[in-house]
């Protein structure tokens, strides 16, 4: 059974940032294989993966916001820093041998459930009711299409 199922109440409208969201909900997914697998060497890569991809996650997302002006920016991006350093702390103690992996699935799964729900839909409703444009020029300039 799959751990962290998408359901359309994630769904954010924009599907650029809703396919990065489902692409951290993978490698919770696959972190939880590895966990029932009791793979330790796979576990500790899947975490690697998993702050790899979420940290660059969280750079694009401020990056929106901060094209936009958004005024709740800095809140946001010490959401981002303290979630970051809540899982790097998860990382020691699992290379520590302390076996913090259920909560370490658990914590992932709700904390990104909130998240996406709360604060991401926010930025995206004030950002996308004063430029809808914004989106399409922060692109741009991120990936240099
Ligand atoms: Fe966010």
């Amino acid at each position: 059974m799959t751990f962290f199922k998408w359901s359309p109440e994630l769904d954010t409208g924009i599907t650029v940032i809703d396919n990065q969201h489902q692409r951290i909900i993978e490698y919770i997914n696959a972190l939880d294989t590895a966990v029932k697998e009791k793979d330790s060497s796979i576990v500790a890569e899947v975490v690697e993966q998993l702050i790899d991809y979420t940290v660059t996650h969280f750079t694009f997302e401020e990056e929106l916001m901060a094209q936009y002006g958004y005024p709740y920016l800095e809140a946001h991006r010490k959401v981002h820093e303290a979630f970051t350093a809540r899982i790097q702390n998860y990382q020691r103690r699992l290379h520590a041998g302390e076996d913090v992996s259920r909560q370490l699935l658990s914590d992932l799964r709700i904390w990104l459930t909130n998240h996406i729900k709360r604060d991401d839909k926010d930025y995206i409703s004030v950002c996308m009711q004063v430029d809808a444009g914004w989106l399409t020029r922060t692109l741009n300039r991120f990936f240099g299409t």
